[in-house]
């Protein structure tokens, strides 16, 4: 999703903010649905929610940077994670992620400047017997190696030339 207007991202907060109440105790609640409206946080709505339950700023930006299921950033249309854990990280993680960075021309954490890719890494994504896994969007796609990249990629509109050699 592209960045949100501040002034939607404000009033969207507040009529959220609204519908609990303004209770200080709903901070999380009203996060996630700030979350799930726009896909992040954007700046305004972390205002907007920190003036209208009274709660600091910096309150809300601790709650918000905690959780991972929180993005301070707009996120790519489609959500590449790499399982950079040891069970990975032996079986060659490191190579498959520099692939990925290469031919999406994003560093892990970053997202595409064309917004389509977000590319994130995690610990563990629960199936270590398949590493190196790699998920896209929640599909899981294991026994990953550098060459195969592109290949899963291609799935998702990456024409192969796209990818740097
Ligand atoms: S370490 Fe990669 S899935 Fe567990």
């Amino acid at each position: 999703m592209p960045v949100v207007e501040a002034e939607l991202a404000v009033d969207k907060a507040r009529q959220i903010v609204d519908s609990y109440g303004a209770e200080r105790s709903s901070l999380i609640h009203v996060l996630q649905d700030v979350q799930s409206e726009f896909d992040y946080l954007p700046r305004e709505s972390l205002t907007a929610v920190a003036e209208q339950l009274g709660v600091p700023l910096a309150e809300v930006l601790r709650v918000a940077t905690f959780y991972a299921a929180f993005s301070l950033e707009p996120r790519g249309e489609h959500i590449v994670t790499v399982c950079v854990g040891t069970a990975c990280h032996v079986r060659g993680a490191r190579g498959v992620l520099e692939r990925l960075q290469n031919v999406l021309s994003v560093p892990a954490g970053g997202t595409t400047e064309d917004g389509k890719f977000t590319l994130e890494t995690v610990n563990c994504l629960g199936a270590c017997a398949l590493g190196p896994l790699i998920a896209v969007d929640g599909k899981y796609y294991g026994k990953m190696t550098a060459a195969r990249v592109e290949e899963v990629l291609e799935e998702y509109g990456v024409a192969r030339n796209r990818a740097a050699d």
